[in-house]
């Protein structure tokens, strides 16, 4: 059942103040983000995203808006299309690549395989949008339809990679496949590297949402190789929140169920491996939150002019649907600077159209707490 009430655990297992490791740095380190930058600068109509500074809470918050990456709605037109253009330098065009996603990710890989000469073959469970579908189409991908969730498509495609000699551009990395899943996540780098050439005086707060983490990986692990030690909270659906779980018991965990949820693009239930010892280390606090801040957190954007997806704004919505015990706890003050990273416009504009034209009852504070 879905309730109104966002769950902030804090994180027992982290090392915040460790100095960054070898083992955090072979997963994200400066070196691979400034590969990483110097190729997609490159790239057609590349420009660095706006960071607007928003009129939601008491604190300064600062929004990376990430609608308008590359023209594909998101922040993973930075992942999957990079990864594949690493592969593609390496094993040349002509290639077959496939993956699973959501929606975000599968757009990035056909994007790419478009750009790069590749086939490509995109994985959909059968919760993924028709809109999403449509966009993934649209640069030339095949698709599969796979029943279940988005974990089992992943099975699916790596099962189809290895019966049919395709290559796996994954955003989730499962044992005895990290390598590009890693390529992935430096990929977003560029967008953290933005963030901070972009925020002046760097954040005390970051909220970031979470799917598998990668994406909340990439940013936490360039921040702290960079020398910044701000409070990290992620969060999740209270439906999907295999890293609330997993912090919980201090090693991954999956968590069952059919992940439903508006934030179509956290709709996972098993933890990217290469991203959870990061995720492990330095995130102090991990929150889930049912689908109502989300949606609210959208039209208070609209409100201000930007239009932000549903699982875009799961940081903001967990930054809002904070009680007042749970501000002290993370240590919020008027002080404070808060950077969240609206990681999705409008990337199904059905859906925004309902969520932001029809549903117009506020959600209160104390419905929240
Ligand atoms: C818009 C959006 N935000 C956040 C995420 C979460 O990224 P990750 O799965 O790497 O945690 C996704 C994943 O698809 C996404 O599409």
């Amino acid at each position: 059942m879905s309730t109104l009430v966002s769950r902030l655990i804090q994180n027992r297992h982290a090392e915040e103040d460790a100095p960054y490791s070898d083992a955090e740095r072979a997963v994200i380190s400066l070196a691979g983000y400034e590969e990483a930058r110097r190729e997609i600068c490159q790239w057609d109509g590349y420009e660095p995203t706006p960071l607007r500074e928003l009129k939601v809470d008491s604190a300064k918050v600062f929004f990376k808006d990430e609608g308008e990456r590359f023209g594909l709605g998101s922040f993973k037109a930075l992942g999957g299309a990079y990864a594949l253009a690493k592969l593609v330098a390496k094993l040349g065009p002509g290639i077959t690549v496939c993956c699973a996603t959501d929606g975000n990710h599968g757009r990035s890989v056909a994007w790419g395989a478009r750009m790069f000469g590749c086939r490509c073959v995109i994985f959909l469970h059968e919760r993924v949008s028709q809109g999403r579908e449509a966009a993934i189409k649209a640069f030339g991908a095949e698709i599969i339809r796979t029943p279940g969730t988005y974990d089992e498509s992943v099975r699916s495609a790596d099962a189809s990679a290895k019966a049919n000699g395709w290559f796996v551009v994954s955003d989730t990395s499962y044992p005895g496949y990290c390598d590009i899943p890693v390529d992935v996540m430096h990929g977003y780098t560029v967008m953290a590297g933005e963030v901070l050439k972009q925020i002046g005086e760097p954040p005390t707060h970051v909220f970031l949402q979470g799917g598998v983490g990668g994406m909340a990986a990439a940013v936490v692990g360039h921040f702290v190789e960079s020398g910044l030690r701000p409070v990290f909270v992620i969060v999740e659906p209270e439906k999907a929140n295999c890293l609330q779980a997993s912090a919980d018991a201090g090693e991954p965990r999956t968590v069952g169920g059919d992940h439903d949820t508006v934030m179509a693009c956290l709709a996972c239930g098993e933890v990217s491996l290469a991203a959870w010892p990061i995720l492990r280390n330095r995130v102090r606090f991990f929150q889930s939150i049912p689908d109502r801040p989300a949606m609210e957190a959208m039209r208070i954007l609209a409100r201000q002019g930007i239009v932000a997806g549903e699982s875009g704004v799961a940081g903001l919505a967990g930054l809002m649907s904070l009680s007042g015990e749970n501000r002290a706890r993370v240590g919020l003050t008027s002080g404070s600077r808060v950077l969240v990273i609206g990681t999705e416009g409008a990337t199904d504009p059905e859906i925004y159209r309902r969520i932001v034209g029809e549903l117009s009852s506020p959600v209160r504070e104390q419905d929240l707490s």
